[in-house]
Order: structure tokens, then sequence, then C-alpha cells
């Protein structure tokens, strides 16, 4: 031993990175499986290396401010501050190149719109509820009007962690938003006093039988056990994947998941790329009425857009009938997702503004836009994005992905992967017990307050009390050199149909309103 002791001491310690490297450089050659580090041993690995820290790089160091996607650093950067409270301001003007071809621009008031004293934005800058109760036009049992014009967007336990979920339920509790649980059920996570949207799938997750069939029993169990679950949202498709189902691997699947989502441990969890509870237009309208029925709760749907064939049979049908989705959630292909195929992520679903217009134009034709909530996803949850939301027609506001940035997201872009570092979307217990869910319910609920005071206060500039009241002459859209500017009504060839607003306070004193909890 002594000897073998001696012989090592003997040797310079700058010859063991060498033996290193040489015995690295032997298992290089000597294997087949990958040919750079076959072919060029030992820097080979190098390859993999800089390629493993190349989102990193271009995203701390190489990409500008506006570069990035999905969310550049300037976006990401106000989400940030504005959910820390931090100084979220831009000095010494735009950096944007303003005259650039589809560049948007707000047409603010000569004068704006003056607070006149009383009013409630006086005393709170952050609350403005929608302007329409959805499920009032159906005469359901229990309308609901959403003490915000932004939520949270649906996003599952499972996709997202535990702490996450807990972080952003309490956060919507405290603002007064809903908080759509996404399509894998109800957790305890989302009982933590918010006002709660059940999104269900095509697996219908927790609402189903052993072989995958929604059972309807359960869903009125769920919501009668539930009184937080406010409205029921059938999922036909998400922007970032229509006509693909889920899948949560066995190794994402916990014990706990199991039971909620109520599927065998040990398989992945396969959601399928239809519903089996109908299978066209009549029987998805009758299975929204069934289901209106048996709760009481107002019924939406929740779609990507391509085709219309089918959206005009089913504006037709509800102009028939009078029945119908209380509200139309519409999802912008550049919506997220816990997972996806590239190319459904990058090319399936038109983006937000025209799978939008397209719809609008086709209910707007029935004259059934009083009647039905427009709620709109996809980017929007930043103040300039949301108000050319607004002026097109849309009555709230979704976000998924800002809500996780406010949370400590860093657009990693690994969701997918169960390698989330700041734990918010992976079920690694040890990357999520980092999220303390006091200190980060706080920081969505300062974002939401931030974009909800912007949003009103973009409103005031431009002459308006509530953001329902912009119009689509209110934005213009550059269209490059020649042409000019274009407002969005010559763009996408509508006017949208002016909502009916009679004061905040009306809204604020609704029997529905929603948000009881907020401060
Ligand atoms: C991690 C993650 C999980 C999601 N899970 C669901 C889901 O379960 N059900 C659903 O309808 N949409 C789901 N979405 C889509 C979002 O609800 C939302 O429609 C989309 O991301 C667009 O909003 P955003 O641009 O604000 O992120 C998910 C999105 C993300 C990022």
């Amino acid at each position: 031993m002594a000897v073998i002791g001696q012989f090592l001491s003997s040797i310079p310690w700058w010859a063991y990175p060498l033996v290193f490297l040489a015995l690295l450089a032997i298992r290089d050659i000597s294997q087949k499986k990958h040919t750079i580090q076959h072919n060029f041993p030992v820097v080979g690995h190098l390859r993999y290396f800089i390629e493993s820290i190349g989102p990193e790089l271009r995203q701390y160091i190489v990409a500008n401010n506006r570069e990035e996607l999905p969310f550049n650093r300037r976006q990401r950067s106000w989400i940030y501050a504005s959910s820390k409270k931090e100084n979220n301001f831009q000095g010494f003007g735009t950096d944007q190149d303003i005259y650039s071809s589809g560049y948007t621009f707000i047409k603010p008031a000569l004068l704006p719109y003056k607070l006149p004293s009383g009013h409630p934005n006086i005393a709170n800058p952050y609350i403005c509820p929608s302007a329409k109760v959805i499920g009032e036009y159906h005469n359901r049992r229990q309308p609901y009007l959403p003490k915000s014009i932004i939520n949270i967007s649906g996003m599952s336990f499972g996709s997202l962690s535990a702490p996450a979920i807990e972080s952003l339920n309490i956060g919507a509790d405290k603002f007064g938003c809903y908080h759509n649980t996404g399509e894998g059920g109800v957790s305890a996570y989302h009982k933590k006093g918010a006002d709660v949207v059940v999104n269900i799938g095509t697996a219908y997750f927790g609402v189903r039988d052993d072989n995958g069939n929604f059972v309807m029993e359960k869903l009125i169990k769920l919501c009668q056990d539930n009184p937080c679950i406010k409205m029921i949202e059938l999922k036909l498709s998400q922007g970032a994947k229509p006509g693909k189902g889920g899948v949560l691997p066995a190794t994402k699947l916990t014990q706990e998941l199991a039971e909620i989502r109520h599927v065998p441990l040990g398989k992945d969890v396969i959601s399928p790329a239809s519903h089996s509870a109908f299978s066209n237009i009549p029987e998805m309208v009758d299975f929204i009425e069934k289901m209106a029925e048996a709760t009481g709760l107002p019924v939406g749907i929740k779609s990507a857009v391509g085709k219309l064939e089918m959206w005009e049979e089913l504006a037709d049908l509800m102009k028939k009938t009078g029945k119908g989705p209380d509200f139309i959630n519409i999802d912008g292909g550049e919506g997220g997702t816990g997972a996806a195929p590239p190319s459904f992520a990058d090319h399936v679903s038109l983006p937000f503004v025209y799978g939008f217009s397209s719809v609008y134009k086709i209910f707007q034709k029935r004259d059934l836009n009083d009647k039905i909530t427009f709620i709109g996803a996809g980017k929007l949850g930043l103040p300039d994005k949301a108000v050319m939301a607004f002026a097109m027609g849309v009555d709230v506001i979704n976000v998924a992905r800002e809500a996780m940035m406010s949370i400590g997201c860093i657009q990693a872009q690994v969701c997918h992967n169960n390698t989330c570092p700041t734990g918010v979307a992976t079920q690694n217990k040890w990357l999520q017990s980092g999220i303390d869910p006091a200190l980060k319910s706080e920081r969505l609920y300062n974002y939401m307050k931030t974009m909800t005071k912007e949003i009103l206060e973009l409103s005031h500039a431009c002459g308006y009390e509530h953001p329902c009241q912009f119009m689509m002459d209110d934005v213009d859209v550059a269209m490059g050199d020649t042409n000019k500017t274009q407002s969005l009504r010559s763009t996408y060839q509508y006017q949208k149909t002016p909502v009916k607003f009679e004061g905040f306070q009306k809204l604020l004193d609704s029997p529905y309103l929603g948000g009881k909890n907020a401060h």
C-alpha cells in the first residue's frame, strides 16, 4: 500500500489530467454511438457542452432586448419588475422601430378621460371587472361576472408543480381573478380561495370512469363539493397543439396526480386527440347544455382556430336554438403548452389576431356577440397587446406563461422534460422546494395589479373609462412605407360590436360578481 502511495505521489499533478484525457480519447475512438466524438476525440465533447448551454448564452449574452421568442427580454423584464414592485419604466424613449410594418399604434384622445370624483378607480386603481355577465343570456342558474379582465389561463397540476399551482391560486384569490385548472383536474392546490374554472379536456381527468369516459355524476359532485368552481370550460383544443392530445410520461406521474386524474400509476397518461362524449357540433351543443343544466354553471369552449366551417355551423345552431356555449375562449397559435411536437406548436392553427377576428365575425353576422363573452389568450399578458385584443372584441384575457413568469419562470423552455430549474413546471421535489407560495403569490398579485392599472391608464389616455369601450379604430397597424397605416377595422374588415357598459359601480354592484375574497 505504502509503495502505491509513494508511486502516486511521485507523479506530478499535471499528469493526472493528461491521463484522464488520454483515457477519454481511447474511449471516444473505440465507441461508434457518437460520430463527432469518435472522429474528434476529446474536443468532440465541447460540441455537446456548448450546445447544452446555448440557450443560456443566447438569452443572457448574445440576444438583444427585443430578439427572443416567445417573450423577449424587455417583455420578461416588465413582468419581473411588475411582479416585484420594482421600477418597470423605460428611460430615454422607445427602442422599437416604430416605422416597421405590422407595428401597432394605440391612438390617444386629445384630452384623456378624467375619473370623476367618487369613481371606484380613485380608491382602487387596480380593479376592473369584465363588462359582461357570463351565462345570463342562457339563463344559467349561477351566472358569473369575472371581477377581473385578466385571469389565469389553464395550466394543469402535472404540467405545473404543486407549489406553483398553489402560488397562482393564492395570488388569484388575493387579486380577485379566476384560476383555470387546465385539463389535469381539480387538486387541493386549486382550492386556496380563488374562483376556479374547470377545464375539461378529451381525457376528462377527475370526471371519468376507468375507461376514460366522461361521468356526469362526478362533475356534479365536484361542483357541489367545491363552490369555488364558477364556470366549466370544455377544451376542444389549444393554440400550441390543436388536434393533438397530451402525454404525461409515467416518470412524472405521482400517486397524488394519479388519484386526482383518476388514472392508473406506472403508465403514460394519454389524452386522446378528440372527445368521446360527442362527435359533431349538435352533439357538442347538447353536451354543453347538459353540463350547464346539471351544474347550473356557465359552460364555454376553448379552441384554437383553423378551418371555419364548423364555427359557422355552431353559430347557425346557436342562432336557431338559443343554446350553446356561454363563452368562447380563442387561443392563438402562439400559445404555450407543457409539451407539443414542434410541427404542431410552430405551424398548426392561426395566430391570435387572425383566428380571433375570423371567429368574431362569424358570430357577429348572426348578431350573437353581445350574448357571448369572448375570452382571448396568446401572449396577451402585456398591456399594449391586451388593449389591441379589447379593441378587437375580447371581453376577458387569460394569461398562462406571463403568470408563470410572475412566479419565477425564466423561459428555460424545458416544461416537457421535468427539469424546470425554477420548480414551476416540474414534478421534481428538489426543484420545487425553492418555491415559497407565500412570496410567489404576492408576485402574481403584483403583476395582476400592475397589468390592470396600466390597461386602465391606456383606456383613460384614449378617452375611455373601461377597456371594453376600445373600438377597432382606436388601434392602427403600420403597413410598411407606401401604404402608411390602417386601422384594425380596415385591416380585419369588421367593426367590434359595442359592449353595453353602464359604469364601473354597476359592475361592482352585480350580484354575480366573482372574486369575493379579493383584497
Ligand atoms: C405549461 C403550460 C400548460 C398548459 N396546459 C394547458 C391545459 O391543461 N389546458 C389548456 O386548455 N391549455 C393549456 N395551456 C395553454 C394556456 O392555457 C394558454 O391558452 C396559452 O399558453 C396561451 O396563453 P399565454 O400566451 O398567456 O401563455 C398550457 C400552457 C402552458 C404554458
